[in-house]
């Protein structure tokens, strides 16, 4: 089944049903590791708030959501300067931070993520992507939790956009 957004033709990448049960394996996983722990998770807006939603719900321990909004990405290319568009509500000092990402392409936005989110003096930051470019990838800190390594190939849908659309879809589509 192909997609059309804009012109542009995009096909099935991932299924819902793929992205579904690794959701659940990273959820034990995480719920594993911050057993007994005081968890802060910080939802990346707009990208995150689906791969957030689910993820959530398979966390088995009572956790502390919030979000951040940033924006870098022009079409379909990865921009490099990020953009802060709503501050911290919370106050993370001392907390076990979470950060919640759609996708790490270059690493620029999430680095950027990390120095403003390690600036409120948290007790640790990991990170949980849900794809990973590791072609693109400009950085070397590390991802604690990644779904799905992918090509460096342009994606949409389950919350990624292309030009604003397509967050909706429930597969990940790639670019045709
Ligand atoms: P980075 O700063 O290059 O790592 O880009 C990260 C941000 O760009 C992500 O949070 C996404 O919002 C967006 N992005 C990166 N790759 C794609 C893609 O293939 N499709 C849609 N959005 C993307
Ligand atoms: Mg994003």
């Amino acid at each position: 089944m192909k997609k059309e957004i804009k012109e542009k033709l995009f096909e099935i990448y991932i299924p819902q049903e793929k992205i579904q049960s690794r959701i659940a394996q990273m959820g034990n996983q995480i719920s594993k590791d911050f057993e007994g722990k005081d968890l802060c998770i910080i939802g990346v807006l707009n990208g995150a708030f689906i791969f957030l939603a689910d993820l959530s719900r398979h966390i088995t321990t009572a956790v502390q959501v919030t979000f951040l909004r940033i924006s870098s990405y022009q079409g379909l290319q990865s921009s490099q300067s990020v953009e802060k568009k709503m501050e911290l509500s919370e106050d993370l000092s001392g907390k076990h931070i979470l950060i919640i990402e759609d996708i790490v392409d270059t690493g620029i936005s999430m680095n950027f993520l990390l120095g403003e989110i390690r600036s409120h003096q948290p007790s640790s930051v990991s990170i949980a992507t849900l794809l990973f470019k590791p072609e693109a990838f400009q950085f070397n800190y590390p991802l604690n939790y990644v779904g799905f390594e992918i090509p460096n190939k342009f994606v949409v849908g389950y919350g990624l956009d292309y030009d604003g659309l397509g967050r909706n879809l429930p597969d990940i589509y790639q670019l045709v």
